[in-house]
């Protein structure tokens, strides 16, 4: 079942930013990459960075059924299993070596400044790794609530994982601005009935309220031009 949400009153001032994680704050992508490239390889067949680009918000379940379906191989669904938790395996082997270093420009300045005016703060990530990753980035202290790939069954563009950051906060979802890289996230953000800001190209997140190509051009006066 996919959750919608009519916005009831698109004026409500915001009160709490959720963040994806991968492609927003931190730059996970490339581990992702190398990841589902081993196993593509190993498998017989290449994967592309191109193709990496259509595994933007989706989820480690879903990325590997695409995966196999560009490589013409089919799987069982207990060999899928044994496939995504090898990959998993290599991917997280390269994540927890991760330092604050590779947490993207003006994370920390954007997320020191919206809390510092007093928004609430959740995450709301596909990930199931988010807590390894905000434990090695060093930047688990910035949230209120996090919800991620170990709390959610329906995956973006569902809204669930940004509904349920909404709920857990105890603020409305068009009190909600949420911060994404993927167009995934941005419809997910859309039909939960929140704003959205795109990280990344406006011609590519064309459903987003607004597009930076980073938090660092970005600061907290800006989220009263919603
Ligand atoms: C998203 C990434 O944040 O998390 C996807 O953009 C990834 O590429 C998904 O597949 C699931 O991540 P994980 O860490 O649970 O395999
Ligand atoms: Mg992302």
């Amino acid at each position: 079942m996919q959750n919608t949400v009519n916005p009831t009153n698109t004026a409500a001032s915001i009160k709490a930013c959720l963040f994806d994680l991968d492609g927003v704050l931190v730059d996970t992508a490339v581990y992702h990459y190398k990841a589902w490239k081993r196993l593509a390889n190993s498998l017989g067949f290449d994967f592309t960075e191109e193709q990496n680009e259509h595994l933007k918000g989706i989820s480690r379940a879903e990325s590997l059924n695409r995966i196999l379906a560009w490589g013409n191989v089919e799987k069982s669904e207990a060999e899928k299993l044994e496939l995504a938790t090898l990959k998993n395996n290599w991917y997280v082997d390269m994540i927890s070596h991760m330092t604050p270093a590779e947490v993207l420009a003006g994370t920390v300045d954007f997320l020191t400044s919206v809390r510092k005016d007093g928004y609430l703060v959740a995450l709301g990530s596909a990930s199931k790794n988010s807590g390894i990753i905000l434990e090695k980035t060093n930047l688990a202290h910035f949230f209120d609530a996090i919800v991620d790939g170990n709390l959610v069954s329906a995956s973006k563009p569902d809204p669930e994982v940004f509904l349920k950051g909404a709920e857990l906060l105890g603020v409305a979802p068009n009190q909600c601005v949420v911060f994404e890289d993927a167009v995934a996230g941005i419809e997910a953000a859309k039909r939960g009935g929140m704003k959205a800001i795109g990280i990344g190209n406006k011609n590519v997140l064309t459903r987003a309220d607004m597009v930076v190509s980073g938090l660092d051009k970005l600061t907290s006066q800006d989220l009263k031009r919603l």
